[in-house]
């Protein structure tokens, strides 16, 4: 049912939400301007709050409102644009439940018997913070073109890589920290391929146990091996036509990758107990968080297989160099767990985001969006703040200065000297290029020991009779 009414000076919209509307009220809210769009239930609520801009609602609770009334309720006043106030009976607001789903859903309340210019003066204040609300400057941020979020430089580069990658047929190996995104790019050059409509199959190298790797790769036949019961179709010939995802490529046990060099030389594949090789066409994409380059140094991986692999090869930019996308994927991130949170978030607290800003992330967007979804449920307030997130302290000290750099280096190279020359302050003086006594002043000045933590040196060890003289002196002052 609608009950609307001729707007008299302005049009201001409130949405009641009653199942019992009282038609007083609602003559008496038309009189005074408003626009009164009821909703009996949820549902409608919620059907009108998505068609338009409603700015301000009017929710009646009923006397016996259970949780999971309020719960049903709260699913529809969970957006950000609308204010709303609350008609209550009294005695409601002791109880806890209701108590705080005002304070987490609601701008104001009104407790009956209400004064009408009471609830029309909550409604105008409500109505004027929300229209205070200018949209958002720049769209809620969303996936891009390429399944990612991130419009910063380092991005923006990223992406005309993967537009390059997606055009070739050549293997792209793709490094990069871990959680900063290399499935998401070995996914979105797939997605762009040619081989689009084809089958994307991923395979995790370090996941597998090494003695089934060769066999989750490349299929068996029944009987091939104890325990084959039947034949099974390996990574690889899934993939035909497609893209095969090696995810910790640096992880594959050595024996693995000489099969893999033969597939990728040969473009076949022959499964544990076949007999015979297999055509398959299969494009490439391989990844790891390991430095690859070092891993091929110390041994660990092949250098023929390192080449076929990385014929091209992608990047992916740590999540510290990405700047402004910090607060980009922490409002994605807030969008996709908003509903896990029990009350109306309303967004991040600007010095939330200079918390994750300052942060250095070392797990990058993975460990950016689990931080985010663990604040949306344990935040009390409206807004996610830098508590929520609970983010060690930035390391904020003074910056070190000229003079700072210049007395550590000199500290140091004095111990180092001292330790050389086993505490023999003549030998380290000479050294260093300065006199003993300066030694000896120096070593006072930066609280330095003069002779090894571990023991005392002695003639026995080398040590001269003037420093041991010496020594013996200072520890008398
Ligand atoms: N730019 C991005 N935009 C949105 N989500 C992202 C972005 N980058 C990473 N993610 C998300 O972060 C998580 C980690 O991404 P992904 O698995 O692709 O990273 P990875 O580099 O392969 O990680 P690992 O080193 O642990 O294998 C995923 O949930 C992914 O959806
Ligand atoms: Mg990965």
């Amino acid at each position: 049912m609608n009950t609307t009414c001729t707007p008299v000076e302005t049009e201001r919209t409130v949405l009641y939400v009653s199942n019992s509307p009282d038609q007083d009220l609602a003559s008496f809210l038309a009189a005074s301007g408003w626009q009164v769009m009821h909703a009996k239930n949820t549902a409608t609520a919620e059907r009108l709050i998505e068609r338009g801009n409603i700015k301000v609602g009017l929710v009646e609770l009923p006397s016996d409102c259970t949780s999971q009334h309020l719960s049903v309720l709260a699913s529809c006043m969970r957006r950000v644009e609308t204010n709303w106030v609350a008609q209550i009976a009294p005695g409601q607001a002791e109880n806890e439940l209701i108590s705080r789903f005002i304070l987490d859903y609601c701008f104001d309340f009104v407790t009956r018997p209400w004064l009408n210019d009471r609830l029309v003066f909550a409604l105008g204040h409500a109505h004027g913070l929300s229209s205070l609300r200018h949209p958002p400057a720049a769209p809620e941020p969303s996936l891009g073109r390429h399944g990612m979020v991130g419009q910063c430089e380092a991005m923006q580069q990223l992406y005309r890589r993967i537009d390059k990658c997606s055009a070739t047929e050549a293997p792209v190996f793709v490094a990069g920290e871990s959680g900063t995104g290399k499935e998401l790019t070995a996914r979105a050059i797939h997605e762009r391929s040619p081989r689009a409509g084809q089958a994307f199959v991923a395979i995790n190298c370090a996941a597998i146990p090494p003695s089934l790797l060769q066999a989750e790769l490349f299929g068996h036949e029944r009987g091939a091996f104890t325990g084959a019961l039947q034949r099974k179709i390996g990574r690889i010939e899934s993939a035909n036509e497609g893209t095969l995802f090696l995810d910790e490529i640096g992880d594959m046990p050595h024996e693995c990758q000489a099969v893999l060099l033969r597939f990728l030389q040969e473009g076949t594949i022959e499964r544990l107990g076949g007999n015979g090789p297999i055509k398959v066409d299969v494009r490439v994409i391989s990844a790891t968080h390991v430095d690859l380059d070092r891993a091929v140094e110390d041994g660990r991986f092949r250098s023929d297989l390192y080449h076929r692999l990385c014929v091209l090869r992608l990047i992916e930019p740590p999540l510290r160099e990405r700047g402004g996308d910090i607060k980009l994927l922490a409002n994605y991130a807030l969008s996709m767990y908003r509903q896990d949170g029990a009350r109306k978030l309303r967004g991040l607290s600007s010095d939330a985001i200079v918390a994750m800003s300052n942060y250095p992330w070392p797990g990058n967007v993975r460990e950016l969006i689990n931080c985010v979804r663990r604040a949306v449920v344990m935040s009390e307030g409206r807004f996610i703040t830098a508590n929520d997130l609970g983010l060690p302290e930035a390391e904020n000290g003074p910056a070190v200065t000229l003079a700072e750099i210049r007395s550590k280096a000199e500290k140091d190279a004095i111990e180092h000297a001292l330790q050389r020359h086993g505490y023999r302050l003549s030998e380290a003086a000479a050294e260093l290029g300065i006199s003993r006594a300066t030694l000896y002043r120096l070593i006072h000045a930066n609280r330095l020991h003069q002779e090894p933590a571990a023991g005392r040196a002695s003639h026995a060890n080398g040590a001269d009779a003037d420093d041991e003289a010496e020594r013996h002196a200072r520890s008398l002052v």
